[in-house]
């Protein structure tokens, strides 16, 4: 186990978690871990070929089997993609790595125009496609108690660069 607890980061789409974690772990000498990249890496595919070949189920399952990896192997920042929160069992990865000491969740919060503007750059977001305004709508109303839920610290991320956001992360986890 690792002296330091890992920093997990959450939020929607379009909240810099991906950014953030790689400049975190610049900031902090770590490693950095992204879900996405991850799942892509081993099955050899992209998220929206994934998506489009075998559906959103198929990519869910490869997803916990990324965060669970991300989470055992990752010395720093790991950059959990906006929707593990969805799974139990992706929760209670989280919740035990938090009870273990092992990690420390922060959500990236955002308002809605935010997200959607940022989310707009990045072709691995196939559940924009028929509307961003109106998914990240129905995302952030069905995810935020789960962000609430998984997270031991909130940033709000409105209007701040990402230095800024990487010196809140830092300041409100001491330790990392
Ligand atoms: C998703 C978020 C995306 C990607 C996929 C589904 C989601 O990752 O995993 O398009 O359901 O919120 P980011 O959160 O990194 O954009």
């Amino acid at each position: 186990m690792n002296a330091l607890p890992k920093i997990v980061l959450v939020g929607l789409m379009g909240s810099g978690k991906s950014t953030v974690a790689r400049r975190l772990a610049t900031r902090t000498g770590t490693s950095a871990a992204d879900t996405d990249d991850i799942i892509e890496a081993s099955e050899g595919r992209t998220v929206r070929e994934i998506f489009a070949e075998d559906g959103e189920a198929t990519f869910r399952a490869a997803e916990t089997r990324a965060l669970e990896s991300a989470l055992t192997s990752t010395a720093g920042v790991v950059a959990a993609a906006g929707g593990v929160v969805l799974s139990e069992a992706n929760r209670a990865l989280l919740k035990r790595a938090r009870d273990d000491g092992e990690a420390v969740v922060v959500w990236l919060r955002a308002d809605q125009s935010t997200l959607v503007k940022r989310a707009e750059s990045g072709d691995h977001r196939p559940l924009l496609d028929d509307g961003a305004d109106d998914a990240m709508k129905r995302m952030a109303h069905e995810r935020t108690p789960l962000y609430e839920e998984v997270s031991d610290v909130t940033v709000d991320t409105d209007g701040l660069t990402i230095d800024e956001v990487v010196e809140l992360v830092l300041a409100a986890v001491p330790d990392a």
